[in-house]
């Protein structure tokens, strides 16, 4: 069986092919960073006018790098939410049409479903219950995933998502948009513990974040030694470290509270490579795992919407008689 996936849920333009027998056969993604870098985020009309350009020739592109036709496909999955109405709606109207003039089924996915169950292309053994977090430009979730489709949140973001923050402050230390891999890098440089920080949230044992008092606390502290460059990068790597500690107490708190024993980190801040090996030093003391993907899954991709797609479309028929997005769509039932 073989599914086309189809992401236009933000700024990327992405499209791929899963095989049940073997995996992901091809993802490509068009990125919309370079036209979007210099407005400093992501303008809704221009991502939909790019998708629009780009998207029809992209899945020819696709089919015909692995030569499959659209008769050797057995269903489109197409992000139907959480997104940008405009982009979704890009991707779901040329999803219908091909469903629709080739007669092959069309299965709408979560796109946060999509980057929860990512880990598991790679992972023939990884299954339910599992913690999901979250960690993107627009989402910060921790998730109890209990079996497929049976999800909930068990803390998100109160403000700004963490992506978000590593963007903000990134802008203002012009390293660009999106900057937070550029962040991490720039605090590479500095002295941990040369400033203290507020840690928003940690003392709460409920398991919310929130991220933007730290955005303004750093923004105003980067204004204050904006020319002294190695208290800025003193001042990126504590703002990490706090970002880290926060993840970690959350984390812990359900860990010891549930005695779960996997942990799914997902979405383009899991790139993050400090990141990571706190919460796998975490976990190793919980007598636990963590799992993450390879890192073009991390961010958004189509193949993560093709593997979603391949498992529900072997469970349920989708009969959706009209062109179907819900841009505010939840993951909790
Ligand atoms: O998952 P993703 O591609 O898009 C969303 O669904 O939002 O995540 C993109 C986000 C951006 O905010 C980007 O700055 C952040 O992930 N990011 C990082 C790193 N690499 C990407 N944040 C922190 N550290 C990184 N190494
Ligand atoms: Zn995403």
């Amino acid at each position: 069986m073989r599914i086309l996936g189809i992401e236009t849920s933000f700024d990327d333009t992405g499209v791929a092919i899963y095989d049940s027998q073997f995996g992901i056969l091809i993802n490509e993604l068009c990125s919309q960073t370079h036209i979007h870098n210099e407005h400093g985020g992501v303008l809704p009309e221009l991502a939909s006018r790019e998708h629009l350009n780009t998207l029809a020739s992209l899945i020819q592109y696709t089919l015909n790098k692995v030569k499959i036709s659209l008769n050797d496909i057995d269903g489109i999955a197409y992000t139907a939410g959480p997104g940008l109405s405009g982009t979704l709606l890009i991707g779901a109207t040329l999803s219908f049409s091909l469903s629709f003039s080739c007669n092959i089924p069309i299965i709408p996915i979560h796109h946060m479903e999509g980057h929860l169950l990512t880990p598991m292309i790679e992972n023939n053994y990884l299954s339910f219950p599992f913690i999901g977090l979250l960690i993107s430009g627009k989402h910060t979730q921790l998730i109890y995933a209990y079996q497929l489709g049976k999800y909930k949140i068990l803390g998100a973001t109160l403000d700004d998502a963490i992506g978000e923050t590593f963007d903000k402050i990134a802008k203002v230390l012009g390293l660009g948009y999106p900057g937070g891999l550029a962040l991490s890098n720039f605090a590479r440089q500095g002295i941990s513990k040369t400033f203290l920080f507020p840690k928003p949230m940690k003392y709460h044992n409920d398991l919310n974040f929130s991220f933007s008092g730290l955005k303004t606390f750093t923004i105003n502290l980067i204004n204050k030694n904006i020319n002294n460059i190695q208290l800025l990068y003193n001042i990126a790597k504590e703002f990490e470290n706090t970002i880290i500690s926060m993840l970690l107490h959350k984390c812990k708190i359900i860990f010891e509270q549930t005695g779960l024993s996997k942990l799914i980190v997902s979405g383009g801040v899991s790139t993050n490579q400090r990141i990571i090996k706190k919460l796998n030093y975490m976990m190793n003391k919980y007598h636990g795992k963590i799992f993450i993907s390879r890192l073009d899954f991390c961010t958004d991709n189509a193949a993560m919407i093709a593997y979603v797609g391949s498992i529900y479309v072997k469970i349920k028929s989708f009969n959706i008689p009209n062109i179907f997005i819900q841009p505010r769509w939840l993951i909790s039932h």
